[in-house]
């Protein structure tokens, strides 16, 4: 029986999440909750503001769709306390290898590819047409931009960036809490928190 998926976040993010989890022909019934309230047309109903997901934990799958990844982290933390459902929302066109693992409440865009052997942890965003290489450990709440490219057994801790085109070539290690701009290629690890930039990355 196909299900019905709540979406956190009713912006540009949100609809992309519906979009991804109904070709992915799991879920029959979409609304939505935010603080703001839309003001553009939705596809799917409008519920309330996010704190009224509690009265709907046991009905609704729960998606996230909220860039910043400490209120992904909060929202995450709070629902999973709850005993809400989670799921991982993966495109049609995205690829994930059956050799990866992913944690509860990842989102995989339109062709994101994840190879073999490669763990991804919870309130993660693989955005569009990103690559994430074969041995590679993603921690929780990063998000790895459009078009962004991590090589083979990357590490990045948690609460990572990688900004838009951004490539992080293989075996290196980036401690949490950074941001790599957009188009910055990171060619050595970086053991210290910050904005990096640049060909090659350096801390701004
Ligand atoms: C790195 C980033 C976070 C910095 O944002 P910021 O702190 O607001 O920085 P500013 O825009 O004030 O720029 C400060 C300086 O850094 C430079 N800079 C900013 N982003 C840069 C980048 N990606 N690469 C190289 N230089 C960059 C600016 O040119 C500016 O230089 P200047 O001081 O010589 O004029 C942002 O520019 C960025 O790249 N964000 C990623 C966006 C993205 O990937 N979005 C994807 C959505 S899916």
């Amino acid at each position: 029986m196909k299900k019905k998926l709540m979406i956190l976040g009713a912006g540009g993010y949100g609809r992309v999440i519906a979009e991804c989890a109904e070709l992915s022909g799991q879920y029959s019934e979409f609304v939505f909750l935010d603080d703001v309230e839309p003001t553009e047309q939705l596809s799917y109903p409008y519920y309330g503001k996010l704190d009224k997901v509690y009265d709907y934990v046991d009905e609704y799958d729960i998606a996230i769709a909220i860039g910043d990844g400490r209120i992904r982290e909060f929202w995450i933390t709070e629902l999973e306390k709850k005993g809400a459902n989670l799921p991982n929302i993966i495109h049609p066109n995205a690829t994930v290898s059956p050799g990866a693992k992913l944690g509860i409440g990842t989102v995989v865009m339109p062709g994101a590819v994840i190879n073999t052997g490669t763990l991804i942890g919870k309130g993660v965003i693989v955005n569009t047409a990103s690559s994430i290489d074969h041995d590679c450990i993603v921690g929780d709440y990063c998000h790895v931009a459009v078009g962004a490219h991590l090589c083979g057994t990357v590490i990045l801790d948690t609460h990572i960036w990688v900004g838009a085109g951004s490539i992080v070539i293989q075996n290196i290690r980036v401690c949490k809490d950074c941001i790599l701009g957009a188009g910055t290629v990171i060619v050595k690890d970086i053991d210290v928190a910050g904005t990096y930039v640049g060909v090659p990355g350096v801390r701004k």
